[in-house]
């Protein structure tokens, strides 16, 4: 089977980890081990901003962020439904309401006019995604975020290698929030990272991170344990050094499936421009007017064919138990129709040019 996704891992990463095994430390009480600060001074390079703050886990990343800008109770946070769960999860866990808004069916990012009409007096921030790892509509948010006074926190966890006008995706955002989970562009097995330029949103993170603390007991806030660890560091500094060469793979990847693919008048494909640059995190095409009983049938065929094609998010999160009864019903005709449609191909960077074409010309000859 060709795999959706997986991780590359090599003996730099191994030479990484036997080094803090045999030396230490293994953490630090503050999560500011000598690994993390390394690793999170070349992220925040990468990303274009002043700050980076690791954390263990993109969901960490997600929560800390949201509650650092000041989510709190009673407060309402406009996101997709039409994105991993972590997303609603950060904005519940702060004491919020997540309310969702549709998509653009172009991009399958949040549509700026349908969180203009969300904005109530209670919302007290946005939350972009980058499904799929292609920008969110960030400047047309950040324009709304600025006239009604909100956050702006830009899910990034699938966008590593994203440009959007030229900067690195989550640059435009008061924080974005990156997962290091193991399918992602580029891992430390579990793990996550908050960027921003904003010095106070960064000191308050830290805090977060550990327990509120700046110093041992004498917390200042409510916080957590969120810390990296500095194994998941000293991988985090090597899979940062190959991330380049990784997500120009995928990129060579998607170019040739796209060039294959665009022979189905059947198929809406994956786009980028100089502009918004994919991170190509996953290739997903769509199949136009199709129905998802045709979409789910098309997995299968190709699951026997040994191409581990997927389809995620085919239950939005407005639609998951849990946020429906707590938050209501509402209606999303776009997202609806994207989960119903949408299906990802493997393109990561273990994917050689000749199961390219077989999984390409597999697809035509199913659809
Ligand atoms: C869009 C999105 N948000 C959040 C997360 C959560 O990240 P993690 O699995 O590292 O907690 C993920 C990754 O799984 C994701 O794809």
């Amino acid at each position: 089977m060709i795999p959706i996704n997986m991780p590359k891992v090599g003996e730099e990463e191994a030479q990484a980890v036997l080094e803090v095994v045999r030396k230490g430390p293994l953490t630090n009480a503050l999560g500011m081990g000598p690994k993390t600060v390394e690793f999170e001074r070349n992220y925040a390079k990468f990303a274009g901003v002043k700050h980076s703050v690791a954390v263990n886990t993109g969901t960490a990343a997600l929560h800390a962020a949201i509650a650092a800008v000041g989510v709190k109770q009673g407060d309402e946070v406009i996101l997709p439904s039409f994105t991993f769960v972590a997303t609603a999860e950060a904005v519940v866990l702060a004491g919020a309401k997540p309310v969702f808004a549709d998509i653009n069916p172009e991009t399958y990012n949040l549509s700026p006019s349908a969180v203009e009409k969300a904005v109530t007096k209670n919302t007290k921030a946005i939350m972009p995604v980058d499904l799929y790892g292609f920008s969110a509509d960030i400047k047309p948010l950040k324009e709304i975020a600025e006239k009604h006074g909100l956050a702006l926190v830009e899910d990034a966890a699938q966008a590593h290698g994203a440009t959007y006008e030229g900067k690195p995706a989550g640059a435009f955002a008061d924080a974005a929030c990156w997962s290091l989970y193991a399918s992602k562009n580029m891992t430390t097995g579990e793990g996550g990272v908050v960027t921003t330029d904003n010095d106070q949103i960064a000191e308050t993170l830290r805090m977060i991170r550990t327990h509120g603390e700046k110093a041992k007991y004498a917390s200042l806030m409510l916080g957590n344990n969120y810390r990296m660890s500095e194994i998941q560091a000293a991988i985090g500094i090597v899979q940062l050094q190959k991330l380049p060469s990784f997500v120009s793979k995928r990129r060579q990847n998607a170019k040739q499936l796209t060039k294959i693919l665009e022979e189905s008048g059947r198929l809406v494909l994956p786009w980028e421009s100089e502009d918004r640059q994919h991170s190509w995190y996953l290739y997903t095409a769509r199949l136009k007017d199709g129905t998802q009983e045709e979409r789910n049938r098309l997995l299968e065929e190709l699951k026997k064919k040994e191409i581990g094609a997927e389809a995620y998010y085919v239950n939005p999160v407005h639609l998951m138990p849990f946020y429906r009864e707590n938050f209501g019903s509402v209606k999303l005709p776009e997202t609806d129709k994207a989960s119903r449609q949408v299906f990802s191909l493997p393109i990561h960077p273990g994917v050689t040019e000749e199961q390219v074409e077989y999984i390409g010309k597999t697809v035509l000859s199913l659809i």
